[in-house]
């Protein structure tokens, strides 16, 4: 049991709990999650049916204002993006100054801060309406953050995407389109791209999430506060898992394919490798988008007529997961990043990148939660500790010591 309700010096009551296995931090209508069914709801909309009906900014909008958008609304909130869709030019200068080698999590999180830079007045949200005009900001400038990201370390310019395109179609042209050749648009990665976006909208009170909440309690402003989150996202135990996930399929068929040797190295104690994309914190069934994320992958790896060893070897890997013992006993079912990867690198987005995407994502759920915090007027963010430091000491001089 990890609460241990501990008296303090003062008198007050302090609740252990590391890692907040059992504690709330917020009271929260955005989404629901129920671990033990596996159900995950946005604003009460079952993540099937968006998956399957809605388009990733339809969902952004529902998970940031609580409700479906009607078209004209819709059409509003596309449009004030686009207006924002610029990013300053010195921010080319800051992407320059990174090595080539910079993980694309480094990059994003610290160019998504320098857009305070670029936008003091983003920070000032004392209204609704200066919330509204900073989430279309970050709406508008994040994607271009992205494609910039990928195109700088292939070395292609810097360009901007399409306005007359839909928004999840404008990133796929800002990250693949190549100078002086014709682009053309594959409704099999628009589609494939949107119901990924979807699935990593929001998640509760995820790391990333908890952070950004967390961090834009002090009254920080909401690009910092995502930067923050992106920060937490690139860790291997959360976002980073997807790319730790391909990583370690693509070591797996490198070393002939033996899922079991893999299988016995992960429920080894004295091993420290985990099986990436197994196992979540609240899911304790199965984890619904990772359900949804299977199909997709079988059916975007056919549409695109790929083929990939590397999809048997993870299903491979999860057959025999679901039959032993030390996973059925822990409770341990593939996430949301046990597939994906394989759709991205089937859409040619390079390994490194899989996170990015996944921020691309979340980004709705994020604004959602910073948005909810602040009209919610939470207190600043400050849990306690028990201390178990040395008691009180005389100061020894250096030539004492
Ligand atoms: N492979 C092997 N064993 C595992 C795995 C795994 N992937 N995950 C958990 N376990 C074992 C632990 O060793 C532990 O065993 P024990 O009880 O014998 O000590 C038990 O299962 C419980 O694991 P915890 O780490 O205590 O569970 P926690 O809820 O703290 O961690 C987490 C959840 C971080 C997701 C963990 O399962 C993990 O590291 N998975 C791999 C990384 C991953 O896929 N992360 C993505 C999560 S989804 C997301 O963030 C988008």
């Amino acid at each position: 049991i990890d609460i241990k309700t501990l008296r303090t010096a003062t008198g007050g009551v302090t609740t252990i709990d590391p890692g907040f296995k059992n504690t709330g931090s917020c009271e929260s209508a955005i989404t629901f999650l129920n671990g033990e069914e596996g159900i995950l709801r946005y604003r009460g909309y079952s993540i099937e049916e968006l998956a399957e009906k809605a388009d990733f900014l339809e969902v952004a909008f529902l998970l940031i204002f609580g409700e479906l958008p009607t078209k004209e609304e819709l059409d509003k909130f596309h449009a004030d993006i686009k207006e924002q869709s610029v990013v300053d030019d010195d921010i080319k200068k800051i992407l320059d100054a990174f090595p080539k080698t910079a993980h694309p999590m480094g990059v994003l999180s610290s160019l998504t801060s320098a857009l305070t830079a670029f936008n003091p007045s983003s920070v000032n949200v004392d209204s609704e309406e200066d919330m509204y005009k900073s989430v279309v900001k970050i709406l508008g400038k994040f994607p271009v953050l992205v494609a910039w990201t990928m195109r700088k370390k292939q070395g292609l310019p810097l360009d901007y995407g399409d306005n007359s395109l839909g928004y999840v179609e404008n990133i796929l042209k800002m990250m693949f389109k190549k100078p002086n050749e014709e682009y053309n648009q594959s409704s099999i990665l628009v589609n494939a791209l949107d119901k990924l976006l979807i699935l990593h909208a929001d998640h509760e009170q995820n790391c990333s999430t908890s952070t950004v909440r967390i961090v834009g309690s002090a009254h920080t402003g909401l690009f910092a506060s995502i930067s923050s989150g992106i920060s937490a996202l690139w860790g291997p135990l959360h976002g980073g898992a997807n790319q730790a996930v391909l990583e370690m399929l693509s070591g797996i068929e490198a070393d002939g394919g033996d899922t079991k040797k893999y299988m016995a190295k992960a429920k080894d104690k004295s091993d420290p490798f985990r099986l990436m994309g197994f196992g979540h914190r609240v899911y304790k069934n199965f984890d619904p988008r990772a359900k949804i994320i299977k199909v997709a992958a079988d059916e975007v790896l056919g549409d695109l007529g790929v083929e990939d060893p590397i999809l048997d070897i993870a299903k491979g890997l999860e057959k025999e997961a679901l039959e032993d013992q030390y996973f059925v006993d822990r409770k341990l079912y593939p996430n949301v990043d046990f597939y994906s990867g394989i759709i991205y690198r089937a859409m040619g987005i390079p390994t490194d990148m899989f996170t990015v995407m996944f921020a691309l994502g979340r980004l709705p759920g994020w604004i959602a939660q910073w948005r909810e915090m602040r009209l919610r007027k939470e207190p600043i963010g400050r849990p306690r500790q028990v201390y178990t430091g040395e008691n009180s000491r005389a100061f020894k001089d250096i030539e004492n010591r």
